[in-house]
């Protein structure tokens, strides 16, 4: 059993990874400043509210819970408002990581496991993508995350910290026991705003881009089951707390969907014919992005439980019936 100190454990993921550290034995501190968290969907361990920018307090808090590893999840996540205002995603995510670093070294941490993402990979040529593509992102939020990993490589072969890097794709679902699920009011992951518009809680769905070079002209993603990706970081912190190198891994399944498959499944799923509007694309969105998942499955032994979209989707609808805000 491990000490973990989560920030952003309040999120969305960082909620989901904090209720199956729980169900295992390991003892929690969550650090968030509830900025897009919900202190409601922590199930287990103690909140700390603060900042990731405010160093003195961050250093506090680790100090006082001495923890065996950080899971660092906080950030800003929507990518075009990255576009629009970039220096606020530098400052959380990329400058708000470096106080992370400085807190661990100054309480002795030593491993930390780090919420990356596909948006690092930019429009790469090659699909399903290699961890070994080139990092050339498109928008500020995949920059601000790959300074991200940059950081952790140096910092690492410094000798200061051994950290996993993992790959999110486009995480989506809620806890199959029903407890847990996306909590945000304005979230903007698709399948949240699916069943969303299913259960009336937005008029419409808007679908940005028809013109993509993909059969039926919308975006490709490959969708991970949010309690598949907390699995991945059990591996993860068994992996480095058991002395395994640093390293970065992909989390997706290796199959991708259009956006127009997941509505129509979406409608299928909920049986809900709801309205959907088709707009301009949006600046800074890859027309396809999907995982080559080999590296996870044979280094870490991840077996993905949920690779199935409809019972991804279905997840996510029971959980948005019964959540009201
Ligand atoms: N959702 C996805 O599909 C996806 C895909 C790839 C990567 N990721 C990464 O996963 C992580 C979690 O994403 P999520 O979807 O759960 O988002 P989320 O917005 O639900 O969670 C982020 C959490 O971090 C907290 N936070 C943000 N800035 C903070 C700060 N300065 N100090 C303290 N707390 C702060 C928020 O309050 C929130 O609880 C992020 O790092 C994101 O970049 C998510």
């Amino acid at each position: 059993m491990a000490r973990v100190f989560v920030t952003g454990g309040a999120g969305y993921i960082g909620s989901h990874v904090v209720k199956l550290l729980g169900e295992k034995g390991n003892e929690v501190m969550v650090y968030d400043n509830l900025s897009s968290g919900n202190a409601g969907s922590i199930l287990y361990g103690r909140l700390v509210r603060g900042d990731i920018l405010d160093f003195e307090k961050i250093k506090t808090a680790m100090e006082d819970f001495q923890p065996d590893a950080v899971m660092h999840f906080a950030a800003k996540i929507v990518v075009p408002e990255s576009v629009r205002e970039p220096l606020k995603y530098y400052e959380n995510n990329t400058c708000g990581a470096v106080s992370v670093l400085k807190a661990m070294r100054e309480c002795g941490v030593k491993k930390i496991i780090f919420s990356s993402t596909a948006a690092v990979y930019g429009q790469p040529e090659k699909m399903p993508i290699t961890e070994d593509a080139p990092l050339e992102p498109v928008n500020p939020y995949g920059q601000s995350k790959a300074a991200v990993e940059r950081i952790l490589r140096d910092s690492c072969l410094a000798g200061d910290f051994g950290y996993v890097a993992l790959r999110y794709f486009n995480v989506a679902g809620a806890d199959p026991a029903g407890k847990i699920g996306e909590t945000k009011k304005d979230a903007t992951h698709l399948v949240t705003m699916c069943v969303r518009a299913a259960c009336g809680k937005r008029d419409k769905l808007f679908v940005y881009g028809t013109d993509y070079t993909t059969p039926d002209g919308t975006c490709i993603r490959d969708y991970i089951h949010v309690m598949d990706l907390a699995d991945a970081h059990m591996l993860a912190l068994e992996y480095l707390l058991g002395g395994g190198k640093s390293d970065v891994f992909n989390c997706g399944y290796g199959q991708g969907y259009s956006v127009q498959q997941v509505v129509d499944t979406a409608k299928k799923v909920t049986g809900v014919d709801f309205p959907v509007e088709y707009a301009q694309r949006r600046p800074g969105d890859p027309p396809e992005l999907v995982a080559d998942s080999a590296k996870i499955k044979q280094k870490l032994g991840w077996q993905p439980r949920y690779d199935d979209l409809k019972f991804i989707i279905k997840t996510a609808w029971e959980w948005e019936k019964k959540y009201n805000s």
